[in-house]
């Protein structure tokens, strides 16, 4: 069933050419590629505060794992101090105004505006001034509108709307290590709120297109927002990436939705109701609208004027994030999934080298992902796999078959891909890339349904029907990452060995764990894994013994796994992201206390969790915790 991971190879790390050592952003330095070993600045922060690696070539994980439990509070290992930042409402810093929280959630849609959003996700660390100052970018992927406003939807109101919408996207802030803690900066030039309003523009294919045309953009060219936020990027150019995930959930169809709503996900009930008093969400009024959601996002934190683009020539889908590496020719690559059911993984290559600069790298590649060649994966029963173009005119993708040119291909990726028979997997969700080894990790977080009746069945790559528990699957590229081919293996199947069913059985070696989400590989080479286990199934039966999300840190050679963090009641841990010298880590708790139904009930706020705060007249908030090790060494040794 499940290939093991017993062929290793060594780590060696001298040629990794990950974004970390190609660029520096904060400097606005952006090297050549292939260049990475003599890369000065960047280098020398890294050598400054890595580790020592584990006698068997693996990174070392130095610290003791923690135990699984379900208080409500953030546990890290002896020697480790997590400190809540920026909650939802905390100010982002704006000069137009320091909005403080209200506690009892009464704050209008014009004060969110100006503060944190809800259920941060996706989140990086762009330098300022190396490891002291610097940008935190963070996506707030939804809103629970149970904890939103005070009486939650009891009344249903403009207002409320854009309270809503104002509470999702993505925020800058800046912040400062002073005094050995770290905190925002406020007011500050560079803090900016991204929400379901920002204007931005499209680039790539589908841009101008007929199918992204509406009344309020005849052009199809400015689509006001973003929303459903997930997971996020860092180019080696300075920009940052965020998918768009469940957009579907955000619009109302007619009773009968069109075939090509049907294979968004899109339905008559939307679960924000947005459309009740903004009727760009019903689809009926404005059909193309939902086409201009689904897109990888490019940001500029560097820049707050600049306009935000959507960069269809990646795909549309419910996209989890976007990861970026280069070719030793110094082609951008960028790897996607969607975190859907039976969706795909995708892998977009420029048809441009990035172009190495000094201040402005950002604009020096403002095109780079506009041009290029989109890819989705087929992972065959032999262990090798195949990466399928998503070209106009070539195989499946004709005019006859309902493609009538590159920009509808993008716009209908997914009927693309199921068109080119590309493997539908357990739910994609954060991708990790190892520049050292041409590898890239996938976390399948689960897939219920596989081989459910009427579903698909098992195949090589999700091999447990019933999938509660999730999977990891790494690949390695055939000779640089713009191969057209791979070899694959599983990398480790989530799960306890002592489940009752052998489906829900898995192979972790060390701490246990289940449906990992979030993937991010350190400067060390350690691989982190963040969970999301739902509410409704945690702590009972085949979950028994998991408890609450955690964060875990995996050596990659050997696979051992270390419980590195306990998260909140019924929270779900995402994103990890460092100051250069690895000496200070970011990751976002999402949603504490979410009840098992998903909405809060206004009545019982603090019913599940009241972290961060613990007011008695408090709710829970997603905040980042910064996560330091007391005697100031790098996180993980
Ligand atoms: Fe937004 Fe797939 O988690
Ligand atoms: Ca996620
Ligand atoms: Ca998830």
């Amino acid at each position: 069933m499940a290939k093991d991971f017993a062929t290793m190879e060594d780590s060696n790390r001298s040629s990794n050419r990950s974004i970390h050592e190609v660029s520096d952003p904060a400097r606005r330095i952006v090297l050549g590629a292939g260049t990475a070993a003599s890369l000065a600045p960047w280098a020398a922060l890294l050598s400054g505060c890595a580790g020592p690696a584990a006698p068997g070539g693996g990174p070392k994980l130095g610290f003791k794992g923690v135990a699984a439990g379900s208080a409500d509070a953030v546990v890290v290992p002896e020697g480790y101090t997590a400190t809540p930042l920026l909650p939802w409402g905390d100010p982002v810093g704006l000069a137009a105004g320091l909005p403080t929280f209200r506690f009892d959630a009464s704050n209008s849609a014009a004060e969110q505006a100006l503060q944190m959003g809800m259920h941060h996700d996706g989140l990086h660390y762009y330098p300022l001034d190396g490891s002291r100052r610097g940008l935190l970018v963070v996506n707030h992927e939804y809103a629970d509108h149970g904890l939103l406003y005070p009486d939650g939807m009891l009344s249903w109101t403009a207002e409320k709307v854009a309270k809503s919408q104002a509470a999702h996207g993505v925020s800058v802030t800046e912040i400062e290590f002073v005094q050995g803690r770290w905190k925002a900066r406020r007011p500050s030039p560079y803090a900016r709120r991204i929400t379901a309003t920002t204007p931005f523009a499209l680039g790539g294919p589908a841009a101008a297109h007929a199918l992204m045309k509406t009344a309020a953009d005849p052009e199809g060219r400015l689509v006001l927002g973003t929303f459903a936020n997930c997971a996020a990027g860092m180019t080696p150019w300075g920009t940052y990436l965020a998918g768009e995930e469940n957009f579907q959930d955000y619009f109302s169809t007619a009773d009968q939705p069109t075939a090509h709503e049907r294979r968004y996900g899109l339905r008559r009930r939307s679960w924000y109701r947005w459309h009740e008093h903004d009727p760009r969400f019903d689809t009926v009024r404005h059909p193309n609208e939902p086409n201009r959601f689904g897109w990888i996002v490019e940001i500029d934190p560097y820049d707050p004027a600049s306009v935000p683009v959507k960069r269809t020539a990646l795909g549309r889908g419910a996209h989890e994030g976007a990861w970026v590496t280069l070719t030793r020719a110094g082609r951008a690559v960028v790897y996607s999934g969607e975190d859907a059911a039976f969706e795909y993984i995708y892998k977009f290559v420029s048809r441009d080298p990035m172009r190495a600069a000094g201040p402005g790298a950002a604009r020096a590649n403002a095109e780079l992902l506009d041009h290029g060649t989109l890819y989705v994966a087929r992972f065959d029963a032999d262990g090798r796999g195949r990466w399928l173009p998503l070209v106009h005119g070539q195989g499946p993708l004709t005019s006859e078959r309902g493609f009538a040119d590159p920009g509808e291909v993008m716009v209908k990726a997914r009927q693309a891909s199921d068109a080119l028979g590309a493997t539908r997997m357990d739910r994609p969700e954060w991708l990790a890339i190892d520049a050292a080894t041409l590898r890239v990790y996938c976390a399948l977080t689960n897939n219920s349904a596989r081989g459910q009746a009427g579903a698909p069945g098992v195949d090589a790559a999700n091999p447990r029907a019933g999938n509660t528990m999730g999977h990891i699957i790494r690949w390695r590229e055939a000779g640089d990452f713009d191969g057209e081919s791979f070899a694959w293996e599983h990398f480790v199947l989530a799960g306890d060995p002592a489940n009752a069913r052998p489906e829900a059985r898995g192979n972790v070696r060390g701490d246990l764990f289940a449906c990992p989400d979030g993937l991010a590989i350190d400067t060390r080479g350690v691989l982190w894994i963040d969970t999301d286990m739902g509410p409704k199934a945690m702590h009972r039966g085949e979950f028994a013994r998991l408890g609450n999300n955690a964060m875990l840190a995996c050596d990659p050679a050997s696979g051992a796994i270390r419980r590195f963090l306990v998260g909140p009641v019924n929270c779900e841990i995402a994103g990890a992201a460092w100051t250069p010298d690895g000496c200070t880590m970011f990751v976002d708790i999402q949603h504490p206390g979410e009840p098992p139904g998903a909405r809060s009930d206004p009545a019982e706020p603090r019913r599940w969790s009241n972290w961060p705060d613990f007011r008695p007249d408090g709710r829970p908030r997603s905040a980042i915790v910064v996560i330091r090790k007391d005697d100031g060494g790098p996180i993980g040794t």
